[in-house]
């Protein structure tokens, strides 16, 4: 049974704690800025979380997508995740970049700012949006049984394959659509 490396599941792990503190924390409005410590902190976070993002992709690059995978898998399939784990990457390379922009922008006081903080709020937007399909397909794998989710989990591991009806019938659905993928986006 194929896994994910010790190091692999920690940093995810502890990674997706950053993000939600990062997410939590956020700063309000503009005005918060004036504090020099505040933004201190601010420009420190950024760089650390930047850092880390950097650093883990490049870790992960090279390994193989849904590893855990007990079946085949499908092109299509393959290809959404792999653009969504990108997409990822992409969004959480930019929310701390455009932070920083924010941050540059505020102590130079140079034009620019409202379109900085457009780019953040977007990046932030499309984290939202990818990794709450990231975490609704994880959750999908797992009622599936395939083996993805106990490659990265540690925990509500998966016994089994689930043979049920209606799982039978999503698959069907699904494959139809990794064919279409397939056969538009990938030949
Ligand atoms: C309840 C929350 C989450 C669950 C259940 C979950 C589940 C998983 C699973 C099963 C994999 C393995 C996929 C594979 O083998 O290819 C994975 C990988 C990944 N996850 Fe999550 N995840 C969660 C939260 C997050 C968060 C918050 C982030 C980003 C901040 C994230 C980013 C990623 C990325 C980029 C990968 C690809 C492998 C890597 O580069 O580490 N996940 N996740
Ligand atoms: C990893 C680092 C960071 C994360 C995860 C983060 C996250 C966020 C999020 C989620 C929002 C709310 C966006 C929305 O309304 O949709 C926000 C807003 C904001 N952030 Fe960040 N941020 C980071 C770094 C920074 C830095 C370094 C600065 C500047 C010093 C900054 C300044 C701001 C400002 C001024 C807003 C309010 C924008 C507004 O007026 O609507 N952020 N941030």
């Amino acid at each position: 049974m194929n896994s994910h490396t010790f190091l692999a599941k920690t940093i995810h792990w502890t990674f997706s704690i950053l993000y939600a503190y990062g997410i939590f924390k956020q700063v309000d409005d503009l005005d918060e800025l004036k504090d020099p410590a505040l933004l201190n902190f601010e420009i420190l976070f950024a760089l650390i979380f930047l850092v880390i993002v950097m650093l883990r992709f490049l870790y992960m690059k090279d390994v193989k997508t849904l590893l855990g995978s007990h079946y085949e898998i499908h092109k299509g399939h393959l290809f959404i995740a792999k653009a969504t784990h990108w997409l990822i990457y992409f969004s959480l390379i930019m929310l701390p970049t455009t932070g920083l922009l924010i941050a540059g922008i505020f102590n130079l006081n140079i034009p620019g700012m409202r379109i900085a903080i457009g780019l953040h709020e977007f990046s932030a937007f499309l984290s939202y949006i990818t990794i709450g399909i990231h975490v609704v397909a994880s959750l999908y794998s797992r009622l599936k049984g395939e083996g993805v989710w106990n490659a990265m989990v540690p925990i509500w591991q998966e016994s089994k394959k689930n043979e049920s009806k209606i799982v039978s019938t999503l698959e069907t659905i699904e494959k139809k659509i990794y064919d279409q993928i397939e056969e538009r986006l990938i030949k």
